[in-house]
C-alpha cells in the first residue's frame, strides 16, 4: 500500500507537532516522552511515520525541546529525522509554520501529534490516497461527546466547509458529532501559501492549522473527510489517567493479536508487552506477566504468574515458574528445551542454559553457560562460569567471580557435584566427575574424578559445659 501511495502521489513528508507543554501530566518530563508500552509516546508516532516510508520526519519541539530531540536522535539514529523549534507556542498552525522551510513542494505533508501515539500506518496511507496530490484530506471521527474538539462543518451532505474549534463554535455547530482528529494530509505546494495566510483572530488568539480548510474552499481545492471508526488511533494523552487507559487498551489489543495466533492467556487484561513477543504453538501465559525488549517463546512453553521476561529466547517445552525475573539486556538469555526455571529465579545477561537445565528458587545466573541437565535448585549464584552437563550445584553455593578489581571464570566439568554452601574462588576449574564437599572454599583447581574438601576439620568436645549468666 505504501508503495502504491508513493508512486501515485509522490513522496510523503511527516510533521509531528510535539511542542506543547502537557500541563495536566504534572510532570517534569515533557509529555511526549512519557511511555506507552515501554516507549516514548512520540517514538510510536515516529515509528509509524517511518512505517509509511516517509521521506522526512520533522518533529516540532518547544517545551523540553532539548530533551525530546536528544531522546529521539538516540532512538532513531539512522532515520531521516529533523527538528524544528517552536518558541513560543502560538498554536497548531504556528507549529507547522516552523517546519515549513524543511518541506519540499513536490510532496504530501502528513500532520501528526506527538501525543497521539496509536495512529496507524494504514490509516495514514488511506489519508494520503484520499489527498491524492490535489486535495486536503482530514481524518475525522464521530464522537458521542465531541466536547473540546474541532467540529467538521459541511455544506449539507456535500464537502467539508470548515473546521470550527469548540471554543469558537455556535451552539448549533456544537451539536455536530463529527470532529477533526488532528491528523491531515495535504499537498505541500498547497499547504505553504495557506500557512502564510493564517491569523489568530479567534477565541484562543492562536494560529489554528484548522483554518486552512476555509482557505481550501475559497481557493476551490477539494476537502475530503476520511472517517475512522477506531477511537484508539486518534486518542490523545493529556493526563496520567488517559495515559493509563490508553496503555490498557493497547495492551488488550496486543493480547488479542497473540491469542489469534493461538497463544493461551489466563487473562488478557493482565498481560503487558513492552516490545516484541514471538510465540510458537501452544504457548501458555499465566496472569501478570511483563515482556520487554525482544522475547521469543518456543512451542509448548509455559510462563507462570508474575514473571518479568526481557530480551530472551525460551526454547520448546521449557517451563518458567512464577515470580521469575529474566533480563538478557544486550547479551541476551537463552533457556534450553524442557528446562525448568523458578519459582523466584533470576537469569541475567549472558545466561545460556541447555536442555533440561533446572534452576530453582533464589538462584541467580549471569554470563554463564550451563550444559544439558545441569541443576542448581536452591539459593545459589553462578556468574562468569562454564558449567558442564549433569552438574549438580548445591544449595547456598556461589562462584566468587570478582576479586575486587577483575572478573574471573569458573569452569565446572561434566558430572561434577558441588555440595552445599561452597565458594568457588575464580579463576578455578573443577575437573569432570569431581565432588566438592559441602562448606568448601575452593581456590585451587581440582583433578577430574576426585573429592575435594576445603574446610576446617570438625572438632567435638564431649560433655562441654556451656557458660552460664552471672547473677547480679
Ligand atoms: C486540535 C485541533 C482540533 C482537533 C484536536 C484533536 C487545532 C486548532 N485544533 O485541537 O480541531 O479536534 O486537535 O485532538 O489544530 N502543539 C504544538 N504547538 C502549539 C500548539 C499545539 O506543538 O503551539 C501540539 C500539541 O503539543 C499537541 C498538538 O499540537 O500535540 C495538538 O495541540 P492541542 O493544543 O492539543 O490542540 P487542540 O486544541 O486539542
Ligand atoms: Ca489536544
Amino acid at each position: 500500500m505504501a508503495q502504491i501511495a508513493q508512486q501515485d502521489f509522490g513522496p510523503v513528508d511527516v510533521v509531528i507537532m510535539a511542542a506543547g507543554k502537557g500541563t495536566r501530566m504534572k510532570s517534569s518530563l515533557p509529555k511526549v516522552l512519557h511511555r506507552l508500552a515501554g516507549r516514548a509516546l512520540v517514538s510510536h508516532v515516529v515509528d509509524t511515520a517511518l512505517g509509511i516510508q516517509a521521506r522526512k520526519v520533522v518533529v516540532v519541539t518547544g517545551h523540553g525541546a532539548h530533551e525530546v530531540e536528544t531522546a529521539l536522535a538516540a532512538a532513531f539514529a539512522d532515520a531521516p529525522l529533523e527538528f524544528a523549534r517552536q518558541v513560543p507556542q502560538l498554536g497548531t498552525g504556528h507549529a507547522v509554520q516552523q517546519a515549513e522551510a524543511l518541506l519540499d513542494n513536490d510532496g504530501t505533508t502528513v500532520v501528526l501529534s506527538g501525543d497521539v501515539p496509536l495512529i496507524g500506518a494504514q490509516t495514514l496511507q488511506a489519508l494520503v490516497a484520499a489527498s491524492a496530490g490535489r486535495r486536503l484530506a482530514l481524518l475525522t471521527i464521530d464522537f458521542d461527546d465531541p466536547t473540546g474538539y474541532g467540529r467538521i462543518v459541511r455544506d449539507g451532505d456535500e464537502g467539508v466547509q470548515a473546521i470550527v474549534e469548540h471554543k469558537d463554535a455556535t451552539p448549533e455547530q456544537r451539536q455536530i458529532r463529527e470532529v477533526y482528529s488532528g491528523v491531515m494530509a495535504v499537498p505541500t505546494r498547497l499547504l505553504k501559501p495557506w500557512l502564510a495566510r493564517l491569523d489568530n483572530k479567534n477565541a484562543q488568539a492562536e494560529f489554528y492549522l484548522t483554518d486552512i480548510v476555509r482557505m481550501a474552499t475559497v481557493d476551490g481545492v477539494a476537502v475530503v473527510a476520511h472517517r475512522t471508526d477506531d477511537p484508539l488511533q486518534v486518542a490523545g494523552v493529556n493526563d496520567p489517567l488517559q495515559l493509563a487507559q490508553l496503555e490498557r487498551a493497547y495492551q488488550l489489543r496486543q493480547a488479542q493479536a497473540l491469542m489469534v495466533q493461538g497463544v493461551r492467556m489466563a487473562d488478557p487484561a493482565r498481560f503487558d508487552l513492552r516490545g516484541t513477543l514471538a510465540c510458537e504453538a501452544d504457548v501458555e501465559i499465566d496472569v501478570n506477566c511483563v515482556f520487554e525488549g525482544a522475547v521469543s517463546l518456543g512451542a509448548g512453553v509455559r510462563i507462570g504468574a508474575n514473571c518479568v521476561i526481557a530480551n530472551a529466547r525460551i526454547e520448546n517445552g521449557a517451563v518458567i515458574h512464577p515470580f521469575t525475573h529474566i533480563d538478557g539486556e544486550k547479551a541476551g538469555v537463552t533457556v534450553g528445551p524442557a528446562a525448568l526455571i523458578g519459582p523466584f529465579a533470576r537469569l541475567r545477561p549472558g545466561a545460556r542454559l541447555g536442555a533440561e537445565v533446572h534452576i530453582g528458587n533464589f538462584v541467580e545466573i549471569k554470563n554463564s553457560t550451563l550444559a544439558a541437565g545441569a541443576k542448581a535448585n536452591h539459593l545459589a549464584y553462578i556468574g562468569d562460569a562454564s558449567v558442564g552437563a549433569r552438574v549438580n550445584y548445591g544449595a547456598g553455593s556461589i562462584t566468587a567471580n570478582y576479586d575486587g578489581a577483575n572478573k574471573h571464570r569458573t569452569v565446572i566439568g561434566d558430572d561434577v557435584h558441588i555440595g552445599s554452601n561452597c565458594v568457588l574462588v575464580a579463576p578455578v576449574t573443577i575437573g569432570a566427575g569431581g565432588t566438592v564437599g559441602g562448606g568448601s572454599t575452593v581456590s585451587k583447581s581440582t583433578e577430574p574424578g576426585g573429592l575435594t574438601v576445603a574446610r576446617a576439620r570438625q572438632v567435638s568436645y564431649p560433655n562441654w559445659l556451656r557458660p552460664v549468666k552471672k547473677k547480679a
